[in-house]
């Protein structure tokens, strides 16, 4: 199955030019592969340390109060009043754990083989990749035959969100391939932006959110904001969820329903939503919808199909306070990963607990990482860190 995919003799090699709805990981704001930024644009990626500093905006603390009450913290800010205010939470604040590192080790259709040196080496499906990764600062463990070998490799911009083309060691391989995580098919694909249209530090979550769908008795709802290509909306409705998809990218919902097709998913339960995540959410809110688990990945800098602004550090103590709002009552999930921003886990984790309180459960805080697996996927090696992730669980 692997060599059959090998070397589709197909399109030319993907440049920066037409790509968008991807997730990237540092760097200056992206554009989807124009000049101005547009719907889904997202700014940066992932990990705790990388990416540039940015302005923390004075989030205000709960105040010891005992009826919530509706406050404004932006105020003092140049971001635009919110659609409406944070509201002061009270109560106990959910337990803690921290530091929590959730590890992804390789799987039959994805391993990091090796890092160092400002690149990583991974295998998706039947492809060996190279790509730039300034978090390696270290040398490769493997020698310079190995790498050399890569069926394709990243070229550009330096900056992780640079645009680039992707340079094949023979023919130019089709933009597309088969993959299969969590017996999940979806698309492994070349874009612009040196991404591959699946976020492999994401399967410690979707493990974790599989077991808990599987094991509920019931179908869970889940809602997955900034959805992407889908491969998480894709694994939760395998596992038995209804699952509601948002993301501001026409192209990548697109994407996400080619990979629903090539699973032969047409019949799951998933309703693909094209709008801007904040706005959908507070609509929820407003009709009184609850879900059992929620997903948010957001990026640093995003734009709604309406050019609605997305900035994590003035959007984000909203977005989880409507998040609280629409969880389900009881057993209730949601879970928070934030790449490319200059923070700590702790100041995702310590919102997390404010928004919480008075729910009771629990909030673990900390980094998703791959660990290197060699080339036989059976070598321990060096763990890269990717992003980080604050996760409430009512229980
Ligand atoms: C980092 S990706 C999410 C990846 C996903 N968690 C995964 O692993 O497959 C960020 C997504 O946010 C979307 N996006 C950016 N701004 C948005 C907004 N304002 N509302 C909704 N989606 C947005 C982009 O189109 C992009 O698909």
């Amino acid at each position: 199955m692997k060599d059959k995919n090998r070397r589709q003799k197909k399109g030319p090699a993907v440049t920066g030019a037409a790509r968008s709805g991807e997730r990237v990981r540092q760097g200056s704001p992206i554009r989807n592969g124009d000049a101005k930024p547009q719907a889904g644009a997202v700014a940066k990626h992932a990990g705790g340390s990388r990416g540039e500093p940015s302005r923390r905006k004075d989030v205000g603390a709960a105040a010891a109060k005992t009826v919530p009450e509706r406050v404004s913290r932006a105020a003092a800010s140049q971001v635009p009043e919110p659609q409406r205010k944070l509201i002061v939470r009270t109560g106990d604040k959910p337990a803690e754990r921290v530091p929590v590192i959730l590890e992804t080790a390789g799987t039959d259709d994805y391993r990091l083989i090796d890092s160092g040196a400002g690149e990583k080496l991974e295998q998706y499906g039947p492809y060996r990749i190279v790509r730039p990764e300034a978090q390696a600062l270290w040398p490769r463990s493997l020698p310079a035959s190995v790498w050399e070998k890569a069926d394709a490799v990243f070229t550009g911009d330096t900056d992780e969100d640079g645009m680039g083309r992707w340079r094949f060691s023979g023919d130019a391989l089709g933009e597309t391939w088969p993959m299969r995580l969590l017996d999940t098919d979806f698309h492994g694909r070349f874009t612009a932006f040196r991404h591959v249209g699946v976020f492999p530090e994401q399967l410690a979550h979707w493990s974790w959110m599989k077991a808990r769908i599987e094991a509920a008795g019931r179908p869970l709802k889940v809602l997955n904001l900034f959805g992407y290509t889908g491969v998480a909306s894709l694994v939760a409705a395998r596992a038995g969820a209804e699952v509601t998809h948002v993301d501001a990218s026409k192209k990548a919902i697109g994407w996400a329903r080619e990979n629903q097709a090539l699973g032969r998913g047409e019949a799951l339960p998933i309703r693909w939503i094209c709008e801007d995540a904040m706005k959908f959410i507070l609509r929820e809110e407003r009709r009184g919808s609850r879900y059992d688990i929620i997903l948010a990945d957001p990026p640093k800098f995003g734009r709604g199909p309406n050019g609605e602004v997305w900035q994590l550090f003035d959007s984000l103590p909203l977005m989880l306070d409507v998040c609280r709002e629409i969880l389900a009552p009881d057993d209730a999930a949601l879970v928070l990963t934030a790449y490319s921003i200059r923070a700590s886990f702790y100041s995702i984790h310590e919102l997390m607990r404010e928004t919480m309180r008075g729910r009771g459960g629990l909030v673990e805080s900390g980094e998703l990482v791959i660990r290197e697996g060699g080339t036989d996927g059976r070598t321990t090696g060096r763990a890269l860190s990717t992003s980080l992730f604050s996760r409430w669980t009512s229980a």
